[in-house]
């Protein structure tokens, strides 16, 4: 099976007003045609307005959570089928910051990546370990664990992505070695092989976690990595540009 196409996504977080629309514009005036897919995932309330501003262009825009159900009494939440309706197409699901802020487990995250493919959104599902559990020597069965509790059976054959994302490489400017992403990355591959069969789909797995100009080309060169999930460094478009620029074309 042909390598997925490489995925470049941008996490704002809550980050972004109104104004933050013109790094996205620079983003999508400069942003490959093709060989690589790029994504922006700002906050909901920029949701619409960045979908209109880059309607037609190249840039897919995610969002960064959704609520398993598809409507009804869930004050403050926001559904899938409400996110593909202000025109996003992916959504991240299961970030260690939802994970560890409002106590998203496997079976949690499950349920969401089922409402994605409700609305026909393509889950990126975030695994990764804690420092803790790096320096016990568990990152391995932590990662591999998530990702077995975390991606629904219904994925089979359906367009996703997997990101891992150390949890103490998020923010901190830490990386693990190289050698470690490979690692990792394998133990995955591994493990989606195994839930899913060598035809199940080959998804692109992302390296996420202090993702910068810096040291993207390197990671993104390394077997196994399809893409990166990059936080802070996405914020501006010069620097997001940059990463996208060090991504090995399919
Ligand atoms: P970072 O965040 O690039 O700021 O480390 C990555 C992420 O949380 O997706």
């Amino acid at each position: 099976m042909s390598a997925p196409t490489p995925l470049i996504a941008g996490n704002w977080k809550m980050n972004g007003t109104a104004e933050s629309l013109a790094q996205a514009s620079a983003v999508a005036a400069a942003a490959p045609a093709a060989g690589v897919r790029v994504a922006l995932c700002p906050p909901a309330t920029l949701l619409a307005s960045m979908s209109r501003a880059l309607a037609g262009g190249q840039v897919m825009i995610g969002a960064q959570d959704c609520h398993p159900e598809p409507s009804g009494a869930f004050t403050g939440d926001i559904s899938a089928e409400m996110l593909a309706d202000a025109g996003a197409s992916l959504v991240i699901l299961g970030h260690s910051e939802r994970r560890a802020g409002h106590g998203e487990d496997d079976a949690a995250v499950a349920s969401k990546v089922q409402a994605a493919l409700r609305a026909g959104l393509e889950p990126i599902i975030c695994v990764g370990e804690t420092r803790q559990e790096r320096e016990a020597g568990q990152a391995l069965a932590v990662v591999t664990g998530q990702v077995r509790g975390s991606l629904p059976a219904a994925l089979a054959g359906k367009a996703f992505t997997v990101a891992y994302e150390p949890v103490w490489a998020i923010g901190t400017g830490l990386t693990p070695t190289l050698e470690d992403i490979v690692e990792v990355h394998q133990a995955i591959r591994a493990t989606l092989r195994d839930m899913f069969g060598e035809g199940g789909g080959a998804p692109a797995i992302l390296y996420g976690g202090s993702v910068k100009p810096g040291n993207a080309a390197e990671i993104l060169a390394l077997p196994e990595v399809g893409g990166a999930l990059v936080g802070g460094a996405s914020l501006k478009a010069e620097d997001f540009l940059a990463i996208v620029a060090g991504s090995p074309k399919a």
